[in-house]
């Protein structure tokens, strides 16, 4: 059976097994979810010997979670690819009631499935395992294959770049394929080609040993809620652009030709407002949205606390007010030297009522992807193969830590063979995979195999 008609055969199958992972909590930023994150691992260990890989190992290191490696060496001299994906994913936090279904029980629904990591990234990285074991099957895999499926990119993939590093021998490979992003449409599939870097960091505001009465206090103490305000109100300038100086010196500006190119996908309004319901966009003047998301840096806010919230009032003057920030970074932005540059011009602008702290959280390097390597072409040819129409290429604002390292520390090609899509919903409530996407993701990932095998 050819590995085409092998995966028509085992629809159900594959759609079954992609539901038993699923169901594993396997969020990798709460501490309570350890042991679930480790199931996830060890259910991905056994599914790769069950599809025949010939060495499976779980590595890990203290305070950090399993990095799950499979490999397949029996295509001889023919080239290797590395996979990688991640099997931990995002809390499924539910304050406002929006999930329809439980996140963690996967379901079908107008030809799509829903659970918290339904396409980042357990099934992606799951249609790329149905992918090889296909080709396994039929006797017909045509390169060598070595997966890497990490355990914390969600929580900022810090065991990934040591382990890399560490065994970039193991690792020595011809390409790496990357299925953690997704295609413009289903009738127009897109190849990412650059991702945004990362630094995020909290900022945390003490003022009264603890709280006090605001009748009482109020008046005479700096709250530390309203110094807060403060700082995050001089984040940003009037028009939407970061104001930490310095912030924009590594910037690099883009040439005509390639904002042309960029232009050619547009992000339009409509979209915008399918995607999210906003009519007014907001962001830096002189740029289009969509350089706004691929090209330009921000500094968001990503979670706000202090005081009382719940019912009703209550007077009370917080001891305390802490804030949760990310900046989006390009190339040749640095990831440490912005979070210096924010703690300098925090620590500056602090009123001395008030004590601040900036602590880093994550890092993660940009990049940008060299578009002519041979595998791009067999990237091409895979999408056009899957979707009947030639992939476009475009940079998206999301990140993925670990390519910028597999690209500087292997020295190889990157591909990011992305097939979800854009109203996917990752990260936020109702995340949803289409099965169009899951099938078409396998045709697309063998063929990618094919023609890989060519080279
Ligand atoms: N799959 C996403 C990255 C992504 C999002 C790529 C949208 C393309 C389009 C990935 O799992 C992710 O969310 N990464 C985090 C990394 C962070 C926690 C360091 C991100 O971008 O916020
Ligand atoms: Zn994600």
């Amino acid at each position: 059976m050819n590995p085409y008609d092998y995966i028509d055969a085992h629809r159900q199958n594959f759609l079954e097994e992609l539901k038993a992972l699923l169901r594993i909590p396997s969020i990798s930023t709460l501490s309570e979810h350890a042991g679930d994150v480790r199931r996830a691992a060890e259910w991905l260990q056994a599914h790769f010997e069950q599809i025949g890989m010939t060495r499976v190992q779980l590595y890990e290191k203290e305070g950090c979670h399993p990095i799950v490696y499979a490999e397949w060496l029996g295509a001889g001299d023919a080239p290797t690819i590395l996979v990688y994906g991640h099997y931990d994913v995002q809390p499924a936090d539910d304050p406002d009631n929006m999930w329809r279904t439980d996140p963690f029980e996967p379901v079908e629904r107008d030809g799509n499935l829903y659970a918290r990591g339904a396409t980042d990234d357990k099934g992606q990285a799951f249609t790329q395992i149905k992918a090889v074991q296909s080709l396994l099957a039929a006797g017909a895999l045509p390169v060598n294959i070595k997966f890497v499926i990490e355990g914390e990119e969600e929580s900022g993939s810090k065991f990934v770049h040591g382990f890399v590093e560490d065994n970039a021998e193991m690792l020595k490979a011809d390409a790496v394929v990357v299925s953690d992003s997704s295609i413009l449409a289903l009738d127009q599939p897109s190849i990412v080609y650059g991702l945004r870097g990362m630094v995020s960091l909290e900022i945390e505001v003490w003022g009264p040993a603890h709280d006090l009465h605001s009748g009482m206090y109020g008046g005479i103490v700096h709250n530390p809620a309203q110094a807060l305000a403060g700082i995050l109100a001089a984040l940003h300038d009037g028009t939407g652009r970061v104001a930490v100086p310095g912030f924009y010196d590594r910037v690099a500006e883009l040439d005509a030709a390639e904002r042309a190119e960029l232009a050619k996908t547009p992000f339009t309004l409509e979209r915008l407002e399918n995607e999210t319901g906003i009519t007014n966009p907001w962001g830096e003047p002189g740029y289009t949205l969509q350089e706004r998301l691929g090209i330009r840096p921000t500094l968001e806010i990503n979670g706000l606390v202090s005081g009382w919230t719940g019912e009703g009032g209550k007077t009370v003057l917080p001891a305390k007010a802490l804030v949760k920030i990310s900046c989006r970074l390009v190339l040749d932005q640095d990831p440490h030297e912005i979070e210096d540059l924010i703690r300098a011009y925090v620590e500056n602008i602090a009123p001395d009522t008030v004590t601040v702290e900036v602590r880093g959280i994550h890092h993660a390097n940009p990049v940008v992807i060299n578009r002519d390597s041979p595998y791009m072409q067999a990237a091409i040819r895979a999408y056009e193969f899957g979707y009947g129409v030639s992939p476009v290429f475009m940079r998206e604002g999301g990140s993925i830590p670990v390519v910028e390292t597999f690209q500087r520390v292997l020295g190889i090609p990157v591909v990011l063979l992305g097939f979800g899509l854009p109203d996917d919903n990752l990260h936020a409530p109702n995340e949803k995979f289409a099965l169009e996407c899951f099938h078409r993701g396998m045709r697309t990932a063998i063929k990618f195999y094919e023609e890989a095998g060519k080279l």
